[in-house]
């Protein structure tokens, strides 16, 4: 492989099939490393198709394999985790992948001494925020396995960087939403479920007010982070990945209700609902990495709902 391979651990995933065609046409080879536990088989067969991109069917709690999987790398993208609900029903699996395996990956892209390490971070570090919009410095509050191991991944880079010089940027992404996303997804099954009842002409029913709010991002904006992030002159920092705008259940069925083109009103469920809201600062990512935002949340939901129907 050529001197700008990137090691890309989770790449079959939903976010890392959006970011391997733009790592290809910034001419980098790819080396996906992933156990294919919900990688895309078909997606990433194209991929490798090119002659540019491998498949390493492996699994980052063996730190061997990663090791061994890892030389002749350049750079590495780590998105490889079990998602937060999982991490709650089961903590040990959890650990597993997503503490072991941090530093699993971590360790060997410094003892390989690549030029950057770019890791998946999670805005779940930060737990329920106190104020918006949620910045970079303000306190962590992990609350669950998940959250804990995406915050201590955080903590270990620091680590790697002070002992072996390793170059780093962790995204903290928000609510990542787009086309080949999971319908189970955490946050964003809200979109599905609501699409579905609109598709079989039934309201959306909201809990509460619906004052609930996500900061919801599209992969495709998601994706041109990581590549920016990648190649950033400045690293060894979080950045958050976000609008800055939070959008709350409520305007969320607005906005798929217009998509779907149904004439519905929401239908509000009274109920005692814990509000909790997401917005991202996102100062830093605009200095640090020169990247803005390209999709509204009315735009990219619009053509999310499109493409289902079409499907
Ligand atoms: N999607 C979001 O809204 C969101 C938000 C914040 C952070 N993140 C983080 O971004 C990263 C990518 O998320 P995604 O939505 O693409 O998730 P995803 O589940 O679609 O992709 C994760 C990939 O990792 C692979 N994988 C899982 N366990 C593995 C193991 N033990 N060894 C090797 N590979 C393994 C899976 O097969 C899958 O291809 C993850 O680290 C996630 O925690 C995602």
């Amino acid at each position: 492989m050529s001197s700008r391979t990137v090691f890309f651990t989770g790449g079959a995933g939903f976010i890392g099939m959006h970011v391997v065609p733009m790592l290809l046409e910034k001419g980098y080879k790819v080396r996906i490393f992933d156990n294919m536990f919900r990688g895309d088989r078909d997606k990433v067969a194209e991929l490798v198709a090119t002659g540019d991109v491998e498949l390493v069917d492996q699994d980052v709690r063996y730190g061997g394999a990663v090791h061994s999987a890892m030389k002749g790398c350049s750079h590495v993208i780590h998105f490889a985790a079990v998602s937060i609900n999982k991490s709650q029903a089961d903590p040990h699996e959890s650990i597993d992948i997503n503490m072991v395996g941090n530093h699993n990956v971590f360790a060997a892209a410094a003892d390989h001494g690549v030029e950057r390490l770019v890791y998946a971070s999670s805005a779940s570090v930060y737990g329920d925020p106190k104020k918006l919009p949620m910045h970079e410095d303000d306190v962590l509050d992990p609350l669950t396995p998940y959250c804990i191991s995406k915050r201590a991944g955080e903590d270990l880079l620091g680590f790697y960087q002070r002992r072996d010089n390793l170059s780093w940027v962790a995204l903290r992404f928000f609510n990542v939403y787009g086309p080949g996303q999971k319908t189970t997804a955490y946050y964003t099954s809200v979109i599905n479920h609501f699409v579905n009842r609109l598709r079989n002409g039934l309201p959306p029913v909201i809990d509460g007010k619906g004052e609930q709010s996500m900061d919801f991002i599209h992969v495709h904006d998601i994706a041109r982070g990581t590549v920016a992030a990648l190649e950033a002159e400045r690293s060894n920092l979080a950045v958050n990945l976000g609008t800055g705008i939070d959008t709350s259940v409520a305007d969320l069925a607005k906005i798929l209700i217009d998509a779907v083109g149904v004439d519905v009103e929401p239908q509000f469920n009274p109920r005692e609902v814990l509000v909790s809201r997401r917005a991202a600062d996102i100062t830093r990512a605009r200095e640090v990495l020169g990247w803005e935002p390209t999709i509204s949340v009315r735009d990219g939901m619009t053509d999310l709902v499109k493409q289902t129907m079409a499907s």
